[in-house]
């Protein structure tokens, strides 16, 4: 899963850039790993991931689901040490630093959901996660969308997850109370988006 890792020294290790372009096939098992490594997915949601992944490149269209990728340029903590980078898909010096799903919500016009947002548990709090919502928000608005759309849980470990919503622009507009579980609420936020006429 791993190539093109070059050893060099922690200390040539220079500032962060990132990189965000739609997913490749190869991006694939990447993509699980940082799902399965999360600490919040669980392997029923990886391979949930999967299908959709699968699906997007199979049927690709502006009604199916769509994948973006971060690309972290070789500067994470650790970098080009193999056992560092265990979990991380590394091509030509960069990492997969995490993905994003989106795509259009089934019945409406204009509408898009955004499925998924992972970033990898070792390359976060370096802005992978606001770079991912920013390209789809860029697209969205290129596309013309109206409303962008996420669900979440009002549980404590998707804290990190409704601070980067809401730090992008996106508005609690609905609370569903014990919907994925007890004392577990569903949490819709959305983003209208400015019409360029
Ligand atoms: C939510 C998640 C995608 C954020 O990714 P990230 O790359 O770490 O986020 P960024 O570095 O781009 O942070 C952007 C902003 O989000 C907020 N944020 C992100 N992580 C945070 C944390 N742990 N605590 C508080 N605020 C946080 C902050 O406002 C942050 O801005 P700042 O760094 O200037 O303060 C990441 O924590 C993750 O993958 N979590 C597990 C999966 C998940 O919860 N997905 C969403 C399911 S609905």
């Amino acid at each position: 899963m791993m190539s093109n890792i070059s050893m060099v020294s922690s200390n040539q290790v220079a500032a962060a850039r990132l990189r965000v372009m739609p997913s490749v096939e190869d991006d694939r098992r990447g993509i699980t790993d940082i799902l399965l490594d999360s600490g919040i997915f669980n392997r029923s949601d990886a391979e949930c991931v999967d299908g959709m992944f699968g699906e997007a490149f199979t049927r690709p269209g502006d009604d199916n689901y769509r994948f973006l990728s971060c690309w972290e340029d070789g500067a994470w903590p650790g970098a080009f040490d193999e056992r560092a980078t265990g979990h991380d898909l590394v091509r030509d010096g960069s990492r997969l630093a995490g993905f994003a799903c989106y795509g259009r919500e089934a019945l409406t016009q204009g509408t898009w959901d955004l499925f998924w947002v992972c970033v990898s548990s070792t390359a976060r709090r370096k802005g992978a996660g606001r770079a991912l919502l920013a390209e789809v928000l860029r697209r969205a608005q290129q596309e013309r969308v109206r409303l962008v759309v996420i669900y979440t849980s009002s549980t404590d470990k998707y804290a990190p997850a409704r601070r980067l919503y809401e730090s992008m622009g996106f508005v609690r507009t609905a609370r569903v109370p014990d919907y994925y579980a007890e004392n577990d609420d569903l949490f819709i936020y959305t983003q209208r988006l400015a019409s360029k006429e």
